[in-house]
């Protein structure tokens, strides 16, 4: 069985677009995943994955990448706090947020650690956290972390955020925790929810192919207000951002057109 066939297969089986993925990569994984495993061949796996429901997991597992930090890549978080932010505060009384393929959460919880410094009531803001992994929500939902995800925190936000429950683990503050909502979704199949002021969708584009990529850019644009923000990874660009409606501002930060 060829590659291009095994992976149409396995997109029915599991209910995955896996075209959107870039192929190179949706390859490496599976190989390293059957290496693991010991399965010989794609019909194995195939078959593994048709019949033993515990593979299928490790599978699902295995294709997500859950890398993430606490404000991972400072440089970017300066300009959400010091220039997005305020002016998103400052345009609408309640600000909608979504931080689209969120992993364990300390990207969305990190917004909500800067909008609570910034003293804004949480009745002005809504944070949705979504993402296609059910194990690493329920991670992000217990919120408590190791202390390699809190390396570029700052010492004094770590003191007053931050709670050592032992074995180089820390306890997110229930604060800030109830700020944000988590909910499952897989980003290239369901419908969005529209209004957003600020959609956050860091180190997912990487992933997708051109084509992959454009669906989402032309979708997250639909699904945010006039005005409103596309925030994407440091090494993750838009071409042509006004084909989509978009114009960029800095670095990773889209507006869509008024
Ligand atoms: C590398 S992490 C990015 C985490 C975070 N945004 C950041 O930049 O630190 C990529 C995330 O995309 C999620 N993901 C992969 N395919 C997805 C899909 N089709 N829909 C939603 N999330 C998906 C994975 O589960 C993983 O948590």
């Amino acid at each position: 069985m060829i590659f291009s066939e095994f992976k149409d297969l396995v997109s029915k089986e599991l209910d995955l677009r896996l075209d959107a993925y870039k192929l190179n990569r949706v390859e490496r994984r599976v190989f390293s995943l059957m290496r693991r495993h010991q399965v010989e061949d794609l019909e194995d796996c195939l078959q593994r994955l048709q019949e033993d429901p515990s593979f299928k997991e490790s599978f699902l597992q295995h294709f997500t990448i859950n890398t993430s930090e606490f404000f991972r890549n400072p440089t970017s978080f300066r300009f959400l706090d010091k220039v997005v932010l305020p002016r998103l505060f400052q345009e609408n009384q309640v600000v909608k947020i979504w931080s689209a393929a969120c992993s364990n959460g300390s990207e969305p919880y990190s917004v909500a650690i800067l909008i609570n410094e910034m003293g804004i009531k949480p009745d002005r803001y809504e944070i949705l956290a979504t993402d296609i992994d059910l194990y690493i929500l329920e991670a992000a939902k217990k919120g408590e972390y190791s202390y390699q995800s809190l390396l570029r925190v700052d010492t004094e936000l770590e003191k007053k955020y931050f709670r050592p429950v032992g074995n180089e683990r820390f306890m997110l503050d229930e604060k800030i925790k109830k700020q944000v909502r988590f909910e499952h979704q897989d980003l290239l199949k369901e419908k969005f929810q529209t209004g957003w002021n600020l959609i956050i969708c860091r180190n997912f584009f990487i992933y997708l192919t051109k084509d992959g990529k454009d669906r989402l850019t032309q979708r997250f644009t639909r699904s945010l207000k006039p005005g409103g923000i596309l925030f994407l990874g440091n090494t993750e660009f838009i071409f042509e951002p006004e084909v989509f409606g978009l114009k960029k501002i800095n670095g990773s930060f889209y507006e869509k057109s008024s």
